[in-house]
């Protein structure tokens, strides 16, 4: 369904260029449709899009509150009205700012850089006086796949002297099997999360802090667990030392909030230089968003052919598809980016969307995608718009640079498909595509990406007139998984699938 509010002449479009193959429109382009800046190069040539559409797309920008409600984020107003907050993890990544919670941020980037410098100095000892050399972040969400992309992403950098874990599902085996592998007495536990109360990530605690008390010390288990959190007071009920606290702020949502105390374990396993590298390449994506016109905005333009192809051409499935190992991680922090942030179908004056929002979207290494799922991309007839992420190997040619070879190899397949020999061995090809290309692989690029991402979906919510920055639809779950506990089949109006599958458990 097209957005309602937009010209007509965009729908007009998209029925005669449904009717048209990607490779023909491309002829009538002069040449690519690409943009460049921060050394990310982003081709668009490959969808079903000429300039005529584009320029209407950003027409649509223009005449939009965009430009307004990007001043208004970055300035500190309550842009998240459901909730009656700011929206400011912009401001965890600047050098400066006129903003009044720019002391309260700075201050607790100083104090976590000071900690993670004290552990990395071996200078941070456990109960039994042991330096600590290995960390266990637990959380989950926001709490957990930030950190987690960060630690795999550069993996290489983790000093032999220091282990890294992360603990996120509830799993009593795999915590277990973790836990006794580990020298407790010499490991750091951060107990990662923003509302303190996530049930999963509160297990896992507890658990912890048993098997502490056992084996390490009963009386100073809490030299080894660290908080982070908004609320001080419930990290010190909870037991956690004052220097072990680390305050975010609920101005910062947990899938936006990596940039914070909830990324500490990986500003202590790869050290301040290369976390403060990270942020540093957001701010630089940060000035790029606000400063740059529509027509060369990376944020805006690659939200914009998302929304061509899900509003206009009927794309509900987006796939990405990374061909770099540092971004494995990448799919599964996009999914909660995405849709946890726009997967809503209310707007902001509270009324039902005619029209989809975010899409499904599901990703892995490009080369594990294609000996997984990719041969339904190709042959199904489902209608998937696929982004595909490319680094570049200057060590080695293009010939043997397997994966961008790889990876350009597969948007154009799915472009031009085949007419095969038999129906069986035809593919229909005309998928669309576009294909970021960095110019490496590092911290600051990171961190220029995650931002680009972040601003695109902050785009297409305001494009889409929905809040990008709550999360009701995650709490019915939550609510429901309480009553069973409390009630469970004994509830009258539990339904009887629900109540069998209880009783199997007895
Ligand atoms: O999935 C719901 C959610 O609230 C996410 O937004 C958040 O990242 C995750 O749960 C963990 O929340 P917390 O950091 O409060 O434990």
């Amino acid at each position: 369904m097209t957005i309602p509010h937009w010209s007509s002449s965009l729908s007009k479009l998209a029925a005669e260029l449904t009717q048209r193959r990607i490779s023909d429109v491309m002829q009538e382009n002069a040449g690519t449709i690409t943009q460049q800046a921060l050394g990310i190069t982003i081709d668009f040539t490959k969808n079903k899009l000429t300039q005529n559409v584009l320029e209407l797309l950003l027409e649509q920008a223009q005449q939009s509150t965009l430009k307004h409600s990007i001043a208004a984020m970055f300035s500190g107003e309550k842009i998240n009205q459901t909730e009656q907050r700011a929206v400011l993890h912009t401001l965890l990544r600047a050098q400066q700012s006129p903003l009044a919670e720019f002391s309260a941020v700075q201050s607790a980037r100083e104090k976590a850089a000071q900690f993670s410098d004290k552990v990395r100095a071996g200078k941070l000892l456990g109960a039994t006086g042991k330096p600590i050399n290995t960390i266990v972040n637990i959380g989950i969400g926001g709490s957990d796949l930030g950190p987690k992309l960060l630690l795999e992403a550069f993996a290489a950098e983790i000093p032999s002297t220091l282990s890294v874990h992360c603990l996120s599902d509830v799993d009593y085996a795999h915590a277990q099997a973790l836990l006794a592998s580990l020298d407790l007495s010499q490991t750091l536990f951060i107990l990662c999360s923003k509302s303190f109360t996530t049930w999963e990530t509160q297990t896992n605690a507890k658990l912890v802090i048993e098997q502490l008390k056992q084996k390490v010390s009963e009386a100073q288990w809490a030299k080894h667990f660290a908080g982070v959190a908004v609320d001080q007071a419930a990290m010190t009920q909870f037991g956690i030392l004052p220097e072990h606290q680390f305050c975010i702020w609920d101005f910062v949502g947990g899938r936006y909030s990596v940039w914070s105390a909830v990324g500490l374990i990986a500003r202590i396993a790869l050290g301040n230089a290369t976390f403060e590298r990270f942020l540093a390449g957001a701010a630089e994506m940060d000035e790029h968003f606000q400063q740059a016109d529509f027509a060369e905005n990376l944020p805006v333009l690659l939200a914009l052919v998302q929304i061509w192809n899900i509003n206009y051409l009927g794309h509900d499935v987006f796939i990405t598809l990374p061909y770099h190992h540092s971004l494995a991680r990448f799919p599964d922090y996009q999914q909660q980016l995405e849709m946890e942030s726009n997967g809503k179908a209310v707007n902001q004056a509270g009324e039902f969307l005619s029209f989809a929002t975010c899409p499904y979207i599901f990703g892995q290494l490009g080369l594990n995608a294609q000996h997984a799922f990719m041969q339904l991309v190709h042959q199904s007839q489902h209608k998937s718009y696929l982004e595909f992420i490319a680094v570049p190997d200057p060590s080695v040619s293009f010939a043997d640079d397997v994966a961008y070879r790889s990876c350009l190899a597969q948007s154009r397949a799915l472009m031009t498909g085949t007419d095969g020999v038999s129906n069986e061995k035809t593919c229909p090809g005309d998928r669309p595509s576009t294909t970021l290309v960095l110019e490496a692989m590092t911290p600051q690029m990171l961190g220029k990406l995650l931002a680009l991402y972040e601003h695109k979906v902050f785009v297409q919510s305001v494009l889409w007139g929905i809040n990008a920055f709550d999360q009701f639809g995650v709490e019915l779950g939550k609510k429901i998984a309480t009553s069973l506990t409390e009630s469970g089949a004994d509830d009258a109006d539990l339904d009887v699938s629900t109540r069998a599958l209880i009783d199997m458990h007895q």
